[in-house]
C-alpha cells in the first residue's frame, strides 16, 4: 500500500486548504493507486489567488524591482530545483507514469530552463531607439513592461517543464501568476510550490491552485482581474479560452495539439532514421505535442525501413516506469488509455491496417497500468482520422510518398503545424523541405530536441505565440513608446498655430 501525501493550495505565500474544504486524489497510472490528496480549488479559491496576484502586481515589489534582482531570485529557484531533484523525480514518476529517463531529463531541463529565464530577467527591458530619436526634435525610448496578472493553465504530460516554461518568462518580465496544474498531476506543481515558498519571491507573486479544468480552470480564465491567459493543452480547450479572452481582450498564448510529419527520404541514413522515428513516435508513450505521428516514407526505402522499424518497435520494453529498464510506461490515466484505444478502433474501421500493437497489453504484470502497446498503422491515407487527429498515445501512421514535392504537400495538409522533421544526407534537399513545412519547429536528422534559446510554438491550429527564447519575454510584456520632446519652443508646435506656421515634423 503506497502512502498518500496531502497537499495544500499555495495562495499569497500561505499553504491553505480549499475554501469549501473539498479534495481529490491523483493516481499512479502504473498501479491505479492514489499517490496524493489535493484541494479541489473552485471559484472562491481562484478569487483569492487572483486578488493576491493583483495586489502583488499593483502594489508589490516584484514588478518594481530591478531585472538583476529578479534574476538573482529566479537563479536561486533553479538551483533549489536542482537540489530537490530526487524528490521532484519521484513525484513525477509516481504521479504521471513518466519513465525514469524521461523524468530525469525533464527535472534536469526544467531547472536549467529556469536558469535561462533568470538570465533573460537581467536584460534591460528598456532601450533608447536611435533610429527614432532625432537630436533637437525628440528622444525616443521603447520600454517593455509586464502585462499584469497571468493565468497559466498547464497539462500533465510534462508537468514540471510546462510550469517552468510558463512561470519563467512571466516572472522574468515582472508579472504575477496564478497557475492551475492539470487534475492528473497536481502534486508536481504543489511540490514546486514548496520550492518557491523557500525562495525570496514576495507573497502573491505566484499562486498555485489545484482543481478541475471546468471548475478552477474556467473560473481563472473568466476572471476580470486576469490580464493574460497562457495555456498548453487540447486544441478544443484552447479555442474555448481564446473565446473567453475575447470578452475583455485578455492577452493569449496557446500551445495546442500537433500531428507532426516525420519525413524519411530515400537518401537518409536508415539506422539513424529508424532510431529517430521510434523516438519521435513513442517517446513518453506518444504523449508529446511534438510527437512524430505521421511517418512519411519515400518509395525507395519504404519496405526496408518499415521492416526495421517494426522489428525494433516489437522490442520496446513496457513496464514499471520506476524501473530503469522500462522504455515505455503507461498513459497518464484510464481516460487517456480509453481515448487512445478509441482512436485505434476508428483507424481499423476506416480501413487502415494495424501492423503492430493496437490494444492494451495482455501481460499480467501490466494489468493495473493504463498501457497501450506501441501501435503501427499502414495503408493510411492522409484524410483518415488517424492521420488527422492528435491521438496522444503510442500510435504512428505510416504514409508513402514518391517525390519531395508530394512529401511537402502531404505534410502540410493538416490543421496542425507544431513540428516536423526531415531525414536525408543531402543537406540542401533537407533544408529545402524544412523551409517549406508549415510548422513552428523543424528538425533535420534529429527529433524532439528543444533549445531553450529558440522560440517554440505552432502554426495554424497548433497555437498562438511562442514559448522559450527571447520571444517568450515578448509574450509576457506590453510595449510602451515614450516620446521625450527636445524641441522646447512650443509656440509653433501644436495644432492651434499650425495653420499659420507649420510645425517642424520629425521624419
Ligand atoms: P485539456 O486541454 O482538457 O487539459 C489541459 C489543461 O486545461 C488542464 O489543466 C485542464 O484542467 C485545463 N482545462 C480543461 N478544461 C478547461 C476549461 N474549460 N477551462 C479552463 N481550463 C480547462 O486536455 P486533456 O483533457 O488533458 O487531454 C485531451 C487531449 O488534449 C489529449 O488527448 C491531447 O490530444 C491533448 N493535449 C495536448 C497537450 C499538449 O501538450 N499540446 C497536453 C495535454 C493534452
Ligand atoms: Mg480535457
Amino acid at each position: 500500500m503506497s502512502t498518500v501525501k496531502d497537499y495544500q493550495l499555495w495562495i499569497n505565500g500561505q499553504f491553505v486548504p480549499a475554501v469549501a474544504g473539498e479534495t481529490f486524489e491523483s493516481v499512479n497510472p502504473f498501479t491505479g493507486e492514489p499517490v496524493a490528496r489535493v484541494p479541489r480549488g473552485k471559484k472562491a479559491d481562484i478569487d483569492k489567488a487572483v486578488a493576491a496576484a493583483r495586489q502583488a502586481f499593483d502594489e508589490g515589489r516584484w514588478p518594481r524591482m530591478s531585472g538583476e534582482e529578479r534574476s538573482r531570485i529566479l537563479k536561486d529557484i533553479g538551483e533549489k530545483m536542482d537540489a530537490a531533484s530526487a524528490q521532484l523525480l519521484s513525484v513525477m514518476i509516481a504521479e504521471s507514469g513518466s519513465t525514469v529517463r524521461k523524468a530525469k531529463g525533464e527535472v534536469w531541463l526544467s531547472a536549467k530552463n529556469m536558469g535561462y529565464f533568470a538570465k533573460l530577467a537581467a536584460q534591460s527591458l528598456e532601450k533608447p531607439i536611435e533610429a527614432l530619436s532625432r537630436p533637437g526634435v525628440s528622444k525616443n525610448v521603447l520600454r517593455r513592461e509586464p502585462i499584469g496578472v497571468c493565468a497559466q493553465i498547464i497539462p500533465w504530460n510534462f508537468p514540471l517543464q510546462m510550469a517552468i516554461w510558463k512561470l519563467g518568462p512571466a516572472l522574468a518580465a515582472g508579472n504575477t501568476v496564478v497557475l492551475k496544474p492539470a487534475e492528473e498531476t497536481p502534486a508536481m506543481a504543489l511540490e514546486l510550490a514548496q520550492i518557491l515558498a523557500d525562495s525570496e519571491l514576495p507573497p502573491g507573486v505566484v499562486n498555485i491552485v489545484s482543481g478541475y479544468g471546468e471548475e478552477a480552470g474556467a473560473a481563472l480564465a473568466a476572471h476580470p482581474d486576469v490580464d493574460k491567459i497562457a495555456f498548453t493543452g487540447s486544441t478544443e480547450i484552447g479555442k474555448k479560452l481564446m473565446a473567453e479572452a475575447a470578452h475583455d481582450l485578455k492577452r493569449v498564448t496557446l500551445e495546442l495539439g500537433g500531428k507532426s510529419a516525420n519525413i524519411i527520404m530515400d537518401d537518409a541514413d536508415l539506422s539513424q532514421a529508424v532510431d529517430g522515428a521510434l523516438y519521435a513516435a513513442f517517446f513518453h508513450s506518444g504523449q508529446c505535442c511534438t510527437a512524430g505521428t505521421r511517418l512519411f516514407l519515400q518509395d525507395g526505402i519504404y519496405d526496408e525501413f518499415l521492416k526495421r522499424f517494426t522489428e525494433r518497435a516489437k522490442h520496446i520494453h513496457l513496464g514499471n516506469p520506476a524501473e530503469k529498464s522500462t522504455d515505455l510506461g503507461p498513459l497518464v490515466s484510464k481516460k487517456q488509455q480509453e481515448r487512445v484505444l478509441q482512436h485505434i478502433a476508428a483507424g481499423k474501421k476506416e480501413g487502415a491496417t494495424c501492423l503492430l500493437g493496437g490494444q492494451a497489453p495482455t501481460a499480467p504484470e501490466l494489468q493495473d497500468g493504463y498501457f497501450v502497446e506501441p501501435t503501427i498503422f499502414v495503408d493510411v491515407t492522409n484524410d483518415m482520422a488517424i492521420a488527422r487527429e492528435e491521438i496522444f498515445g503510442p500510435v504512428v501512421s505510416v504514409l508513402r510518398f514518391k517525390t519531395e514535392a508530394e512529401a511537402v504537400k502531404l505534410a502540410n495538409a493538416s490543421q496542425y503545424g507544431l513540428a516536423g522533421a526531415v531525414w536525408s544526407q543531402d543537406s540542401e534537399k533537407a533544408l529545402r523541405v524544412a523551409q517549406q513545412l508549415r510548422a513552428g519547429t523543424v528538425w533535420i536528422n534529429e527529433y524532439h530536441l528543444i533549445n531553450e534559446k529558440a522560440p517554440f510554438g505552432g502554426y495554424k491550429q497548433s497555437g498562438l505565440g511562442r514559448e522559450l527564447g527571447e520571444d517568450a519575454l515578448d509574450e509576457y510584456t506590453e510595449v510602451k513608446h515614450i516620446h521625450i520632446d527636445e524641441i522646447g519652443d512650443r509656440s509653433k508646435k501644436f495644432w492651434y498655430d499650425a495653420v499659420s506656421a507649420p510645425a517642424p515634423q520629425p521624419a
